[in-house]
């Protein structure tokens, strides 16, 4: 019979057994399938695995902690953070163009993961031969199948490593569905807002900036996202939507009046949908009163934002996201 215990039973079994006395790197996104397989294979192998996190400072609110402070609490898991926001903002200085800011994203992300990668390997020998993901059956099933190594090339300012390292894989959620996945982690004891946590890009809030992404600007955006996320949360509607990105029209102002001025600010969109699959969505029909509350505390909080629209776009013909 399936029960979450039989599954990491199995797991940790599977990955002692492929890993042996080797090392392991797994590199975390803050998101629920990376921190599981992590878990998983922590629980199986301990200190032989080390854990990656590279902040692009792209995060929302709070979430860099859950990864540093909580997940390490709830592990015990090696990890060793990189602190990369100044790198990525530099890359993304004056770009506004969606595509060209989500090329930036992946090519910096990649290579601040392998130099962290080398760094290890230079740091632990070349025992490391595994490298950990929280590939799911569904991803599986939509790529064709297979296992898979992974390739590395070393930067030529790092000496002494082979110019090609090879990794062979770990991956112990291949059998599982998102719910699945979900259940045992909570049976690992990760904490809840690792475990429930909605989908998010990978470029995070990069692409939630329409215009150009500066520190200020996604200072304000996790502001804003962080009042939204906290209200829907306190009316129970958590489980009910997929997702609700939060949108900061950066290139746009309207005229607005605060007190006795006027006031020349930003919109800020929210963007609630219901889906089963983030392939089709429609928006989610809000409370009212939890909408007037998201749009009271956003313009009386948030610095330089006098208007809260919402998104009634359904997908197709809108994305889920607005870049
Ligand atoms: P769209 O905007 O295409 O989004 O309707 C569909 C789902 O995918 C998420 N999304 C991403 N997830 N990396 C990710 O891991 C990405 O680059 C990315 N872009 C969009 C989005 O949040 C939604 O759940």
């Amino acid at each position: 019979t399936w029960t979450t215990g039989n599954v990491i039973e199995e797991q940790v079994a599977a990955i002692r057994a492929q890993v042996g006395d080797k090392r392991a790197i797994c590199g975390l996104s803050g998101g629920v399938d990376s921190a599981v397989a992590a878990a998983l294979v922590q629980k199986a192998i301990g200190d032989q695995l080390t854990c990656v996190y590279v902040d692009h400072g792209l995060m929302r609110k709070d979430e860099t902690e859950q990864v540093e402070k909580d997940f390490v609490a709830a592990t015990g898991a090696r990890l060793v953070v990189v602190d990369a926001e100044k790198r990525f903002l530099d890359a993304l200085a004056g770009v506004s163009d969606p595509e060209t800011k989500r090329k930036i994203i992946g090519r910096e992300f990649i290579r601040v993961f392998e130099q962290a990668q080398l760094e290890i390997l230079q740091e632990e020998g070349p025992e490391v031969a595994f490298l950990v993901q929280g590939t799911l059956y569904p991803d599986i099933v939509e790529s064709g199948g297979g296992t898979g190594t992974a390739n590395i090339k070393s930067h030529h300012n790092v000496g002494g490593l082979p110019d090609d390292i090879e990794f062979e894989l770990v991956e112990p959620l291949r059998q599982l569905f998102k719910d699945e996945v979900r259940m045992v982690g909570q049976e690992l004891g990760l904490p809840e807002e690792i475990v429930q946590r909605q989908p998010f890009p990978g470029p995070g809030l990069g692409i939630r900036i329409v215009g150009e992404v500066t520190k200020e600007r996604l200072d304000l955006l996790r502001e804003a996202d962080a009042i939204a996320r906290e209200e829907l949360t306190k009316a129970g509607l958590d489980r009910e939507i997929w997702q609700c990105p939060v949108v900061l029209l950066a290139d746009v102002r309207s005229v607005g009046v605060q007190g006795d001025g006027r006031t020349y600010g930003h919109p800020i969109v929210l963007r609630p949908v219901s889906s089963e699959d983030a392939m089709t969505a429609d928006w989610s029909r809000l409370p009212y009163e939890v909408l007037a509350k998201i749009s009271t505390r956003i313009t009386n909080e948030v610095a330089d934002v006098n208007r809260v629209v919402l998104d009634v776009t359904s997908k197709p013909p809108g994305t889920i996201e607005w870049e």
